[in-house]
């Protein structure tokens, strides 16, 4: 038998409500910020993604699943969005709309990654992206919105980590002064490190080899900034502050992607524990200039929607809910069934979730499947109440039954409180 790959998972119908509980929570926040829904493709040419993420990545050079297409043009899986929708945004002139252009997005990326718990091949992100303003009070609303969403899903104990890389020549400064933290450690680190000092000395910070580990704890990690920078910082600080969003300062936040400059961030939550991002972002000022726009500053971040799974069942106790039935339509007798059916095509253009026994078992075992479907209400066609057109309602909640006109049916029905219908964003807790 054929298997899912390994890193790879089904999510099932027993599952699917925290899905769309996460996704109809975020769908709502990002509204009230003003953000809009964007869908882009999952392939890209891997060009993209070399160019933006950055060659010496781990995400480009060990991750990416890329593939040559019939044509010969190298096609990549996207192992994120961002890169995606910079390239949309320039692609189909966004920017036109003028001020800030506001997105997000929900859906699945590909890293080639060792899985491990809320760590897959397949996994999918929700994240957004605010281009077209260095404002700041931008990094203050991207960070607090990433907060609020955390908070609505009844997520505590999580911690924001944030630092500053400065401009463009910030990091370059900021580069140098981990070379030289990290020189004197030199002999410790592994081979593929031992490369990134020179290459490119911030991703020693991603290494996930133990000798690696220890000296990155361990070198002391300065500020770089330059006034203006330095003063950018201050203000978002400021910003959160004013707001009461908590977080620490810490240097050795530098991101695994190399488009970042400025706010950088990540938050971490204890049921994961600390090593572990349930969301990570930041400023890319540069990015869509480097891709071909105007130059334009941005900003963005992406959780993790399993990370989000495992802290909304370990911290808030989420129960994923399988969504129940409105009715259970059963029948006495084979002579029955096309009224059956066709009471059963009229519930349901009412607007009605009903189900009935295709395989039409006894009375009883019609009654077994009714409970295991969760019907909130029984509707039994018998031969006898048919003759003088009725039906027998029966309340599984309230465990009685009453013999209704099967005209009135449905508008009594419809006059019952706790139907579904209509609660499938509901989630539970
Ligand atoms: P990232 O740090 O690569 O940033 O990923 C963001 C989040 O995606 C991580 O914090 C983590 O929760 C989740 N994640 C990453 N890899 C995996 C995996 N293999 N399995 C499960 N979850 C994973 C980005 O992707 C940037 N595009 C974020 C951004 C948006 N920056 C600016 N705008």
């Amino acid at each position: 038998m054929i298997k899912s790959l390994r890193g790879t998972k089904d999510i099932l119908p027993d599952d699917i409500s925290t899905w769309q509980y996460i996704e109809a929570a975020g769908r709502d926040i990002f509204n009230i910020y003003g953000y809009k829904e964007i869908r882009t493709p999952i392939i890209e040419e891997a060009g993209l993604f070399i160019r933006s993420i950055g060659d010496a990545t781990d995400i480009v050079q060990k991750e990416m699943y890329v593939f040559s297409d019939s044509v010969g043009r190298n096609i990549a899986l996207r192992p994120e969005a961002t890169a995606s929708i910079v390239r949309a945004y320039i692609e189909n002139s966004l920017f036109q709309a003028g001020g800030v252009t506001k997105l997000f997005y929900i859906g699945p990326m590909f890293r080639s990654e060792r899985p491990q718990q809320g760590r897959q091949r397949q996994f999918y992100q929700t994240g957004l992206e605010a281009i077209g303003s260095d404002n700041p009070f931008i990094d203050v609303e991207v960070i607090a919105l990433a907060a609020k969403f955390l908070e609505r899903l009844g997520i505590k104990k999580f911690h924001i980590k944030l630092n500053s890389l400065g401009c463009q020549k910030d990091k370059i400064r900021v580069i140098e002064k981990h070379k030289e933290s990290f020189k004197p450690h030199f002999e410790k680190l592994c081979e593929t490190c031992k490369a990134r000092f020179d290459k490119n000395v911030l991703r020693i910070f991603d290494c996930k080899e133990d000798s690696c580990k220890v000296v990155a704890e361990n070198v002391k990690a300065e500020s770089a900034l330059c006034s203006e920078c330095a003063e950018h910082f201050e203000k978002v600080k400021a910003g959160l502050d004013a707001i009461s969003i908590q977080y620490t300062v810490d240097n050795k936040i530098v991101r695994g992607l190399d488009y970042y400059t400025k706010t950088v961030f990540e938050i971490t939550q204890e049921s994961l524990g600390a090593k572990d991002a349930i969301c990570a972002g930041g400023r890319y000022n540069n990015l869509v200039k480097e891709m071909g726009g105007k130059d334009t500053p941005a900003i963005g971040f992406a959780f993790g929607m399993e990370r989000l799974i495992l802290a909304l069942i370990g911290v808030a106790g989420h129960k994923s809910q399988v969504l129940g039935l409105d009715v259970f339509v059963a029948v006495t007798g084979e002579a029955l069934y096309n009224e059956a059916f066709k009471l059963l095509n009229s519930l349901r253009m009412a607007g009605i979730s009903s189900e009935i026994d295709y395989d039409a078992k006894s009375l009883k075992a019609q009654m077994r499947k009714a409970e295991k479907l969760g019907a909130r209400f029984v509707v039994i066609l018998g031969e006898e109440e048919f003759k003088s057109n009725k039906v027998v309602l029966k309340d599984m909640e309230k465990h009685n039954q009453e013999e209704i006109q099967l005209d009135k049916l449905i508008a009594e029905l419809s006059s019952r409180p706790g139907l579904v219908l209509g609660s499938t964003t509901k989630g539970g807790k």
